[in-house]
């Protein structure tokens, strides 16, 4: 039985504080993270509690609702609140590089809140249109994850197995997911679904998110280690691997959590489809290309240990990349609210680049 509403309430608004669902306790425990003020949600932005590109963006929208809030508590002038908020916006900013669903949504709060202080709004007005805003940065990515998982669901057979790596389902989003979104979108279909979750060292968000999301909305799922990934495609028990993203250049070319290039790599050695399912604030029409994504390198010693015990020797050294960015050329297709995108993707991201 289900152990939460579904969408997921990933993140929320309560009693003047952003809630959580803490990403960093599941499977273990169903836990939730209160964060009271902005620098606490940044720190959970950069220990995953809240983690997933559009579970990040919808966060951010949150936490500069939250910034307001804390600012009209102080009793300051819509000038001076401004400021705070531009003070929170860099903090949020700055708490991860790669996923541009970030940065969409700071932008996105950010101006109407600036334009509400130039056309000379009170706060609490303000306040109450960017909590709006907020909601509505989260509604919306349900409805586009759920049309997104709506048109990918078409693409997959009335039996199918599906690869994915890392989590991109309803915990990485406002609720609903991405490449998981899929899955979910072809049950709804009415098709019947399995799905081999790779764990994705080192920080496990498939073992322990992806797994337990699909066996909580009752959808069988395998875990393999990272490194089983070809041996399954090998052994052709998998008709699409499907991923989702973090940042899209303008090309195509896709970042995602470390380790979905290989994947990409094998998808094409042995011809099945590499599918990357993202809504429209994923891709990012101010990048040309892969080259110029920030990857977030992160701290060595999650390489270092499993769970809490260190594993290398102390006088290893580890590197700690967060994502890869998989060349255009190795995407059949991106599964997007507005359809299934095909090469050329000169021609088909239009719509998604179009802000
Ligand atoms: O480091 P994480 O857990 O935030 O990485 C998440 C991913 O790589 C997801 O695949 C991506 O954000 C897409 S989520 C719909």
């Amino acid at each position: 039985m289900s152990s939460l509403p579904f969408p997921f309430p990933v993140v929320g608004w309560d009693n003047g504080e952003v809630v959580l669902i803490d990403q960093t306790v599941l499977p273990d425990r169903l836990a939730w993270r209160r964060c009271s003020d902005v620098p606490a949600l940044c720190r959970a932005i950069v220990e995953l509690a809240v983690r997933g590109a559009p579970a990040i963006g919808v966060a951010a929208a949150h936490g500069l609702a939250l910034s307001w809030h804390l600012a009209a508590q102080r009793g300051m002038d819509t000038t001076a609140m401004l400021e705070y908020l531009e003070n929170d916006r860099r903090l949020l900013a700055a708490t991860r590089p790669t996923a541009v669903n970030l940065f969409w949504a700071l932008d996105r709060v950010g101006s109407l809140a600036r334009r509400l202080v130039a056309q000379g709004g009170g706060p609490e007005q303000i306040g109450t249109a960017i909590l709006m805003e907020a909601r509505k940065v989260l509604e919306e990515d349900i409805a586009m994850c759920r049309a997104l998982g709506r048109a990918g669901a078409e693409l997959l057979p009335d039996v199918a197995t599906v690869l994915t790596h890392c989590n991109a389902g309803g915990l990485a989003t406002g609720g609903y997911g991405t490449a998981v979104g899929v899955v979910y979108g072809a049950k709804e279909a009415g098709k019947t679904i399995r799905v081999f979750a790779d764990e994705t060292r080192p920080l496990l968000q498939g073992a322990r998110l992806t797994a337990w999301e699909l066996a909580d909305q009752g959808i069988d799922v395998t875990v393999i280690c990272d490194s089983a990934a070809a041996t399954v495609l090998r052994q052709g028990r998998i008709d699409a691997v499907i991923t989702g993203a973090d940042r899209i250049a303008a090309n195509g070319d896709a970042a995602n959590k470390i380790g979905t290039y290989p994947l990409a790599v094998l998808a094409a050695r042995h011809a099945v489809p590499f599918y990357v399912a993202a809504p429209g604030s994923t891709f990012d029409p101010d990048t040309p290309t892969g080259e110029k994504i920030i990857i977030e390198e992160r701290d060595p010693a999650e390489v270092h240990s499993w769970g809490q015990t260190r594993v290398t020797p102390e006088t290893a050294a580890a590197w700690n990349p967060a994502f890869d960015v998989t060349p255009a050329e190795l995407i059949t297709a991106f599964i997007t609210e507005h359809g299934v995108l095909k090469p050329p993707f000169s021609e088909s991201l239009g719509p998604v680049l179009a802000r």
